[in-house]
């Protein structure tokens, strides 16, 4: 452990420059900094942190483009080190709503230590007694996105039929759980065979079946919904979207959560079946975990209990160390991940 106010290396995951197309690893490079750890003087409201864990998640594609769209994100700035969600320790702080030796989740950088200015999204770890990971998925930022993209945006009923895609990874294998524990029948997609046991093991979705083998997703999606799907949860997009619209219930709802195999195309694909929505009376709205983050509480009062007695299991690749931080991210996009993506930037 170095010592407070002393002036330490600090390894950081530096953005190269916008990417087209699939990220690949060369996209970013490890360089070694130097930081004090301490908030400098004269700066207020500021927080140093010890990062401990750092997650890798989709939407941080959109932000390694130059972006000529309105988006709900900025760029990384080249040259710079990526930013995105993490949890970490407080070493030093400015802030009156943090203290040393607090352990936070929210907006960190890639590197060992990050002095944040603007601490708008650090929320206070009260919970100790689940492991400290868990703030970077079932407990943070994705967490809160499947429970508010199902409770809040589809109103589950018991009985109802639930379809989730990219269903193993964070934020669908919690979905799923979700659902079920709602008392909907629950079919989830994923592309290997090790993903579509564990749904169906692991997770205890219904049933699920591997994308990549099917011809056919429509025909599929009829297989497993014979009379329909009332509850749409969409993760990736494209063709999935096409073949889901045509198996839709009506008054079905569909929760647009990502959409992630169109985040790599220069031109993105159209979908065809739109028009389903009219007939079908289908409501889709779009999701922003950020919209949520009130029901936080609310959240927690739920999934900790529901985490204590074995209700809800999460299941976590961990990458060791900053320098696999970009194998790991870029990971995502081929499906190398199995559960929540995140990365060991050192243990408390
Ligand atoms: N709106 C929000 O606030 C919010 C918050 C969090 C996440 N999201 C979105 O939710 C989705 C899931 O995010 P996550 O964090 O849970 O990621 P994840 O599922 O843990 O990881 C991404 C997975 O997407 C699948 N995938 C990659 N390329 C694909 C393609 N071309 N077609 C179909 N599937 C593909 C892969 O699984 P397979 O092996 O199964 O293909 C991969 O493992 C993403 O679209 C993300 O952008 C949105």
């Amino acid at each position: 452990m170095a010592n407070e106010g002393a002036s330490v290396s600090n390894k950081q995951v530096i953005f190269n420059n916008y990417v087209t197309g699939f990220p690949k690893e060369s996209d970013m490079k490890i360089t070694t900094g130097s930081i004090e750890l301490k908030v400098p003087e004269g700066s207020k409201d500021s927080v140093l942190l010890k990062n401990l864990y750092i997650s890798c998640d989709p939407y941080m594609r959109e932000r390694m483009s130059k972006l000529d769209r309105p988006s709900f994100v900025d760029s990384f700035k080249p040259g710079s080190p990526i930013n995105g969600y993490g949890v970490a320790k407080v070493l030093d702080s400015t802030h009156p709503k943090y203290e040393k030796g607090d352990l936070v989740w929210g907006f960190t950088g890639w590197e060992e230590y990050s002095l944040i200015t603007a601490p708008q999204l650090l929320i206070k770890i009260q919970h100790t007694d689940v492991p400290l990971s868990y703030y970077t998925g079932i407990l943070g930022m994705p967490g809160v996105t499947a429970y508010a993209g199902l409770y809040e945006i589809c109103s589950p009923k018991k009985g109802e039929y639930v379809y989730v895609s990219a269903a193993s990874g964070a934020v669908g294998q919690l979905v799923g759980q979700y659902a079920k524990l709602a008392g909907c029948y629950v079919v989830g997609s994923a592309g290997s065979k090790e993903k579509v046991d564990l749904l169906k093991n692991k997770f205890g979705f219904d049933d699920a079946f591997n994308y990549k083998e099917e011809p056919d997703l429509a025909a599929a999606l009829k297989r497993c919904f014979p009379e329909g799907i009332d509850i749409y949860f969409e993760n990736v997009g494209g063709k999935m979207l096409d073949a889901v619209l045509l198996n839709m219930r009506v008054r079905g709802r569909i929760a647009v959560c990502g959409m992630i195999s169109q985040y790599n195309l220069e031109k993105p694909e159209g979908v065809y079946n739109l028009a389903q929505v009219i007939g079908k009376r289908i409501r889709m709205e779009g999701l922003l975990a950020g919209d949520h983050y009130h029901l936080y509480p609310k959240f927690l009062e739920l999934v900790l209990p529901a985490i204590k007695e074995g209700k809800i299991v999460y299941v976590e690749d961990i990458a060791e160390g900053l320098e696999n931080a970009p194998t790991a991210l870029v990971g995502l996009f081929t499906g190398r991940n199995v559960g929540k993506q995140l990365v060991v930037v050192a243990r408390e």
